[in-house]
This record gives C-alpha cells, sequence and structure tokens, in this order.
C-alpha cells in the first residue's frame, strides 16, 4: 500500500508525464470545464470512473457516496446535480453501481452499523420495492446482484422525479439518464437503464406541472 509521501511523489511524476505528452493539457483546462457527463458513483476504491471509462480530466463531474444512492434530502447530492444540470449543462447522468458492492450487502441484513444505518434504510426499501423478485432468486449472490440492479435503476426514477431534471428537459430535452452496473470480476459495465424527457415516471404524482 502507498504511503502518503509517495502519493505525492506520483503526483508530480503524473503532471510532467502530462505536459510531455501535450504541452497544454493543464492550461486548456485552468479556465473551463465542460464535462458532457455527470457520474454518480460508489465511493469504493476499486471503482475509479476516470480509469474505467478511460477519460481524462475535464471529462466527467463526479459525485460518489456508499452504494451510489439518489437521496432527495441529501443536499450535497442535490447540489452537485444542480451545478451539473443548470450551470455545466452535462448531456447525460450516469449511476453507478458496481456488483458486491459492501453497502448493497449490507443493508440486506439485519445487523446494525451505527450512524450508516439510516444511509443503508434508503437501499433496504428497494428491498421492499422488489421483495417478490429478489426472493425468488436461489442463491445468495444472486440476490445481492439482482438489488444492486435494481437499486440503480431505482436510483435513476429518483433522479427523473427530482424539479432539476425535470426542468432541464422541458427547456433543454437533456440530460439522459442511465442507471450501469459494473463488474469487478471482469471490468466490464452491464447497461440496466435509460431515461429520458419523454419517460414516464414511477407514478404522475412526481411529476411536476408548474416548472418554467
Ligand atoms: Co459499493
Amino acid at each position: 500500500m502507498k504511503q502518503v509521501e509517495e502519493l505525492l511523489l506520483e503526483n508530480k511524476a503524473w503532471a510532467k508525464e502530462k505536459v510531455m505528452e501535450d504541452p497544454q493539457f493543464f492550461e486548456r483546462l485552468v479556465n473551463i470545464q465542460r464535462p458532457d457527463f455527470l457520474w454518480i458513483g460508489c465511493s469504493d476504491s476499486r471503482v475509479p470512473p476516470n480509469e474505467i471509462t478511460q477519460t481524462q480530466p475535464g471529462e466527467i463531474f463526479i459525485h460518489r457516496n456508499v452504494a451510489n444512492m439518489v437521496v432527495h434530502t441529501d443536499l450535497n447530492l442535490l447540489s452537485v446535480l444542480q451545478y451539473a444540470v443548470e450551470v455545466l449543462e452535462v448531456k447525460h447522468v450516469i449511476v453507478c453501481g458496481h456488483y458486491g458492492c459492501g453497502g448493497v450487502k449490507a443493508a440486506m441484513t439485519r445487523h446494525s452499523f451505527g450512524l450508516i444505518n439510516k444511509w443503508l434504510r434508503n437501499i433496504k426499501d428497494v428491498y421492499r420495492f422488489h421483495q417478490e423478485e429478489i426472493e425468488a432468486l436461489p442463491t445468495e449472490d444472486e440476490r445481492v446482484n439482482r438489488l444492486i440492479e435494481l437499486n440503480v435503476k431505482e436510483q435513476v426514477l429518483n433522479l427523473a422525479e427530482t424539479s432539476i431534471i425535470q426542468k432541464s428537459w422541458k427547456k433543454r430535452n437533456y440530460p439522459y439518464l442511465h442507471g450501469w452496473v459494473y463488474a469487478l470480476q471482469d471490468g466490464v459495465i452491464k447497461p440496466i437503464s435509460t431515461l429520458g424527457p419523454n419517460s414516464t415516471l414511477h407514478h404522475p404524482i412526481y411529476q411536476y406541472d408548474n416548472l418554467d
């Protein structure tokens, strides 16, 4: 495992290498960021967004939390979302989960983990909504992985239920919302769901009708 001093040394080497490859690399990024994507991912160290999509600094605006949740009272997530959609005008918002997610696994148990129970509670709700489908699966791994997929789908719906997304759909006809799941085993991402300006929500009660 790398010590912090080593991280700083590696950073210097990286910066030098970038300039050697492309002398204007940092100059171009100093004054403006124009990413097309907002990424909402799990904090898991094994799922680094830029690396697994071969993207560069400046290409993806990123928010990460335990189990890639879109919680409608989370000011942090909502602030990132509002800035990405209204100021950066991203074209796509990606919710990317991953198989074997510890947060989802923890939410499937009846164990109390302290403070994080409050966060995992949101995943337990997703389990309850899809209980029949999940419990019909024969193995624990299959049940966990299905909940991981359903959770991503649910978080995409949660995004669509925000006035931020609905307003942008009305005004700009984007962003498109995508639910993906990354496999730790082979590094490949599986697309699960997509929503866009013409998609229907869970229920019409979530549709705001006075957005300008
Ligand atoms: Co995770």
